[in-house]
């Protein structure tokens, strides 16, 4: 008998009746109905695979290239807020995790562990830094700067994120972040993250913050104060993807933040191949909302997806283990993904094509 979570959902359970009520219910929400949230995964339930049999699959090879970089399996750690809030070491700890186990670890602008932390932390870890941008575009910059000097190799720009989806339990329990934790890439702010009525202290300090009008024609901008790649983080459409190539960017992230949006968003599965196709090659396309099985990886990279990223796995598992527990998460999901690619008859990630995808059955 073992206690030890066998699988996400395992840490899912057990970090759900581990978090205070705040912490948990920020983390785990979707807005509003949360028809989205509940889809990304739903969706790749619906999904089935044509595997091929007597592959020779004895020596695999998981290895991808994507920006610039070889990874040793085709996952990244999303970025994701206030990580203390599961964890006394937060971004921290999950930093160790992600570099112990060869991940590149995504840094959200709302982290609760500085730059500086992490680098000092984890000095040859690969990391890319989320933006979020602000009315104050000097502080904007700064963000952006100060990730490229501490080590960061990109930047993910959010931009399903004019405004903050509306969050019913953070509304009800006037989300705000504890005494004690702060945002220190964000330290020049006045306020921080605090409710004074029945709303989420996250969706007014957003209101107050962020600066709903940037839009396409502002990422010359941004390329104008980075020489990092810039990835488009949100995108659903083929459209909108093309068009942020067009601009430059070195990359799109299908995403619809997990389900926090938009509600009724598409899930980021089904909207991939359009995306993919948009794309055409020009640069990386990424996927993230609801992998959390080896065959969701698989799925996501036959349909031509470079790499996955996971959210809430990662925030589970920090609140039940720590820096371990990130660890054993992350062996845990790739040694799933290698099952499953062995068990679809696939050796290299160049096998896993777009016609291991049954066509829907009606
Ligand atoms: C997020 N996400 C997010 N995205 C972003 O660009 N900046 C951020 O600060 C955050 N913060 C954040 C907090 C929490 C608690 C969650 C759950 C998510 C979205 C995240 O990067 C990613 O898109 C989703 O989490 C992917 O879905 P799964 O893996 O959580 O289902
Ligand atoms: C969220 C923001 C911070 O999803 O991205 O809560």
């Amino acid at each position: 008998m073992t206690d030890e979570p066998l699988n996400i959902f395992e840490y899912e359970q057990a970090a759900l009746a581990q978090l205070p009520p705040m912490a948990r219910d920020y983390y785990m929400s979707g807005a509003l109905d949360e028809i989205t949230l509940r889809d990304n995964r739903e969706a790749y339930d619906r999904l089935r695979v044509r595997y091929h049999v007597l592959a020779d699959v004895g020596d695999l090879d998981t290895s991808t290239t994507f920006l610039g970089r070889t990874h040793p399996w085709p996952l990244v750690i999303a970025p994701t807020a206030f990580m203390r809030l599961a964890n006394p070491e937060g971004e921290v700890a999950v930093a160790r995790a992600a570099h112990a186990e060869g991940v590149t670890q995504g840094i959200s602008t709302l982290s609760t562990s500085s730059l500086d932390e992490i680098a000092a932390a984890v000095p040859d870890g690969s990391r890319w830094m989320q933006l979020y941008v602000f009315r104050d575009r000097e502080l904007t910059r700064d963000i952006v700067q100060h990730a490229e000097a501490t080590g960061c190799t990109a930047i993910a720009l959010t931009v399903d994120a004019p405004v903050l989806g509306r969050r019913e339990r953070d509304a009800r329990n006037a989300f705000a972040l504890p005494p004690g934790l702060s945002m220190p890439n964000l330290d020049r702010l006045a306020g921080g993250v605090r409710s004074d009525r029945a709303e989420s202290g996250l969706l007014q300090f957003f209101a107050d913050q962020v600066d709903p009008s940037f839009s396409w024609k502002d990422l010359d901008w941004l390329a104008a104060v980075t020489k990092l790649p810039v990835l488009l983080k949100g995108i659903v459409r083929g459209d909108d993807a093309a068009r942020g190539m067009d601009a430059g960017a070195a990359g799109v992230v299908v995403s619809n933040h997990g389900g926090r949006q938009l509600d009724t968003s598409i899930a980021t599965i089904d909207a991939l191949p359009e995306v993919v196709a948009a794309v055409d090659g020009r640069g990386a396309v990424l996927v993230d909302g609801g992998v959390r099985r080896g065959t969701d990886i698989l799925k996501a990279v036959a349909l031509g997806a470079d790499a996955v990223l996971i959210g809430r796995p990662v925030l589970w598992s920090l609140t039940v283990g720590g820096e371990a527990g990130v660890r054993r998460m992350l062996q845990i999901l790739r040694e799933d993904f290698e099952r499953a690619m062995r068990l679809a008859g696939t050796r290299t990630i160049a096998d896993v094509t777009p016609d291991l995808i049954a066509p829907a059955i009606q």
